[in-house]
């Protein structure tokens, strides 16, 4: 959970200055969020995730992600590099 501006949070700065690995930002996607978003990530309990690092900013990608703040949507915890590999695998998906 994440108080105050996002983009001065230590860990969103972290991951978005790593270069991500869409490949296994893939496999973390098909193990923790294809089963609410899809696995070709087009929908189910939690919403089609096409095109959303258009609408969203990194920052908030990242926070969605880690914050844990929309359930049903766990918060997930993980190392700056994998949140960059999954970032990545996001920016992915058009
Ligand atoms: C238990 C089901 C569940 C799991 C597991 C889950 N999500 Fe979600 N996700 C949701 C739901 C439901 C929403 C809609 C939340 C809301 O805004 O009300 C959501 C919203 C999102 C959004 C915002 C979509 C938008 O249009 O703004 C992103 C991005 C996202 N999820 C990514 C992920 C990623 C990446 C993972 C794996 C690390 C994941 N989710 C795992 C259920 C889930």
């Amino acid at each position: 959970m994440f108080l105050g501006s996002p983009k001065r949070d230590p860990y969103i700065n972290a991951t978005i200055e790593l270069q991500g690995s869409a490949e296994h930002g893939g496999q973390l996607f098909r193990m923790n969020c294809a089963g609410c978003h899809g696995i070709g990530a087009q929908g189910l309990l939690g919403p089609d995730l096409h095109n959303v690092s258009n609408r969203r900013s990194d920052a908030k990608l990242i926070k969605q992600v880690v914050g844990g703040t929309t359930p049903p949507m766990p918060s997930f915890e993980m190392e700056p590099q994998a949140m960059a590999d999954l970032l990545a695998h996001l920016h992915s998906l058009s």
